[in-house]
């Protein structure tokens, strides 16, 4: 299972990338501007953090000659290297500016995902990930988890090289959900990542553990 970390957010990255198997970042103009400090501060510090990990880091730009300058001037500025994406919505601007970049020898994940078909589209243009939205799909009357399957089961069916990177998550069983229908990657925010691997019954277990290891452990270390 590929796990990514949904936010910007410093201290969070510091508390997952302590001890979680996180596979990279993701972010979107929405959860930088949570952060409220610009982004030529916030990436060195996720690069820090994030090591030779994945970097999903979105453009601002509207036209896909704009998207591919300032994908190009992201590399360059911030020095990334192979695992750097970037993140393209896919409008007709985004979907012409995918090949554009891939040309340029840099990966893409195309975002904003919400039907089978965008996703498509998007991996034959030549995306690397495709990013469907699952919350959002919910929250007007969709089906998230549907939508997730049908992109992974065509992708697989038809032999793209593009993964399907699920995001926009707001519960572990909608995680839990879209890898029972073959979804091996997602992005997921700070407070649902710590909840998918916590339990009260660990907890407990550990408890009795350090209670009954007493006078037991007498080998110095
Ligand atoms: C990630 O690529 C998406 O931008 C993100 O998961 C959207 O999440 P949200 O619907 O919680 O904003």
């Amino acid at each position: 299972m590929i796990y990514m970390a949904d936010t910007a957010n410093i201290e969070q990255l510091k508390k997952l990338y302590y001890y979680f198997p996180l596979a990279g970042v993701t972010t979107n103009p929405s959860i930088l501007a949570m952060e409220k400090k610009p982004i030529s501060e916030i990436v060195p510090r996720i690069q820090e953090i994030v090591g030779d990990g994945m970097v999903h880091f979105q453009v601002a730009s509207e036209t896909a000659d704009d998207m591919l300058r300032e994908t190009l001037k992201y590399k360059e500025h911030f020095g990334f290297g192979d695992e750097y994406y970037s993140k393209i919505p896919v409008t007709a601007e985004g979907l012409r500016a995918i090949p554009m970049i891939k040309n340029a020898g840099i990966k893409v994940t195309a975002t904003a995902i919400f039907t089978h078909q965008q996703a498509l589209v998007a991996a034959q243009a030549g995306a690397d990930y495709v990013a469907p939205y699952v919350s959002r799909l919910d929250n007007i009357s969709s089906h998230g988890i549907e939508v997730v399957e049908h992109i992974t089961k065509t992708l697989n069916h038809f032999g793209y090289d593009c993964k399907v990177l699920a995001a926009s998550f707001k519960t572990v069983d909608q995680v839990h959900r879209i890898v029972k229908r073959g979804c091996h990657s997602a992005t997921i925010n700070f407070e649902l990542l710590e909840a998918l691997r916590s339990h009260p019954m660990t907890d407990m277990a550990v408890a009795q553990f350090t209670k009954d290891k007493e006078g037991i452990y007498d080998i110095a270390f």
